[in-house]
């Protein structure tokens, strides 16, 4: 594949997750956003536990979205919808209309060895970008088992100037995800938006 043919076809796949976002997101300003959510588990009983909060779960992966979006129709949820998508471009993606009050990050890929690194999601232009469709006073919700990507995390997130880590914030929905049930021990990184006009 040429380079260009390439860069047309990320252009195709962006502009279609685009608007699959507005069709599904139509009518919506307020959005719950789970990154990674995997098959659904937890973002389906979010879902129920609240019902006036609209969810959106995101996933790399088709076939977990696939499983997550059959966990949503057997469950009846009208409130939580499941689409695939990487990260930033789901984020660069969403009706200008659409801020974020709560983002949920649980268990993301630790990318272990050094040379991997620049592959964590956590990183200072994803918070300044994942900021923007953000509302004041957003929460940011962080879990990891990985205990050298947690504290590469408290360090982006201390320097920040979009965010600021809570220590006072509470874990709003105590439910175990897939990776949760599977760790001996975790940590839980809260981060507050800073308001528009700070
Ligand atoms: C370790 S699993 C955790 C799944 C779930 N959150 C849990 O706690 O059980 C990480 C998930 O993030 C997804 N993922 C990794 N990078 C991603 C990205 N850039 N954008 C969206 N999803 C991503 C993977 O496909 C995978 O399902």
């Amino acid at each position: 594949m040429s380079y260009e043919t390439h860069l047309q076809r990320v252009d195709e796949r962006k502009n279609a997750l685009q608007k699959l976002l507005s069709e599904v997101l139509e009518g919506r300003t307020r959005v719950v956003l789970e990154i990674g959510c995997g098959h659904g588990h937890w973002l389906v009983d979010y879902a129920s536990a609240f019902p006036d909060a609209f969810c959106l779960g995101i996933d790399i992966i088709g076939d977990r979205i696939a499983r997550a979006c059959k966990k949503q129709a057997s469950r009846n949820l009208e409130n939580v919808c499941f689409v695939v998508g990487e990260a930033w471009e789901v984020i660069e993606g969403l009706p200008p209309e659409i801020q974020l009050e709560k983002v949920f990050i649980l268990f993301p890929d630790p990318w272990p060895k050094k040379r991997h690194w620049k592959n964590r999601l956590f990183q200072n232009p994803f918070l300044d970008r994942l900021a923007q469709s953000c509302a004041s006073e957003a929460k940011l919700y962080f879990r990891t088992d990985h205990s050298g990507y947690m504290k590469w995390s408290k360090s982006i997130a201390n320097e920040n100037l979009n965010w600021e880590v809570s220590a006072k914030a509470e874990w709003p929905f105590e439910r175990e995800s897939v990776f949760q049930s599977k760790a001996e021990a975790f940590e839980s990184l809260v981060l507050v938006r800073h308001s528009a006009e700070s």
